[in-house]
């Protein structure tokens, strides 16, 4: 009887629950732009989500990185596994970090122009060189350095097939970044940005507890409470489906 009565009660809550919508983003390319404004029907008597979304677990009040990476990156193995792989390469602290954190926009928020918005979402917290690697390995991995053994991403000629060639953008940023004093710090991105160095080894997030302490500086508010210029992309990617 409990259980029915628990099974009934969560149902009705179900039914009662807001609609969660999706931005256009998500499905832009798919539907018709000149079509009817985009705007979710709503069914007699419900209301929109505007706040968390039950199908996502809740995160804390004062959201940390390592929440972020729990609640909404998990399991991030390409991440834990480039951050190990630097490391055991010996790169120093804030390089592990910036391996770390360098396809975080991808994982949780927009995958078109990663580099870019992932290092946005960080800039306010970390080192300006680990914030500039970050936004530069994106245009960094399609050009070789033989002088680090990097190369074309095998990879990449899977994705995007033989014949691709980079944007002029990028080809400007990429020629931008090879003269700067730390083109080899986005460059040590890319030489420790392997899919999977070993698919066998599982990489845990505490093995970065101390590097993340050290040099992500955590807001006392939470990510995306703290009123910096990134806070609204944190926010975003805490509650993605709201309908403002
Ligand atoms: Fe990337
Ligand atoms: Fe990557």
């Amino acid at each position: 009887m409990t259980e029915r009565a628990d099974a009934l009660e969560f149902q009705m809550s179900q039914e009662l629950d807001r609609i969660a919508v999706r931005s256009v983003i998500y499905d832009s390319g798919e539907r018709d732009p000149a079509g009817p404004l985009h705007r979710p029907p709503q069914p007699e008597g419900r209301f929109f989500l505007m706040s968390h979304d039950r199908r996502l677990p809740e995160m804390p009040g004062q959201p940390t990185l390592i929440d972020f990476f729990r609640y909404r990156l998990a399991p991030a193995s390409h991440l834990l596994q480039s951050a190990a792989l630097a490391r055991r390469n010996g790169l120093e602290e804030k390089l592990v970090l910036a391996c770390l954190l360098h396809d975080i926009s991808i994982l949780g928020f927009i995958r078109s122009d990663h580099g870019y918005w992932g290092a946005q979402l960080v800039e306010p917290y970390v080192d300006e060189e680990v914030a500039w690697a970050i936004r530069h390995h994106q245009a960094l991995r399609f050009y070789p350095d033989a002088s680090v053994g990097y190369d074309y991403p095998e990879a990449y000629r899977k994705l995007f097939g033989e014949d691709y060639r980079p944007e002029p953008h990028i080809d400007a940023a990429y020629r931008h970044a090879r003269n700067h004093k730390w083109y080899m710090s986005a460059r040590m991105i890319t030489v420790n940005d392997l899919y999977a160095f070993d698919p066998d080894t599982t990489v845990e997030l505490e093995e970065f507890t101390d590097i993340i302490g050290r040099h992500f500086r955590q807001p006392k508010e939470g990510l995306g409470f703290d009123n910096s210029p990134a806070s609204h992309m944190w926010r975003t990617i805490n509650w993605p489906t709201r309908y403002l």
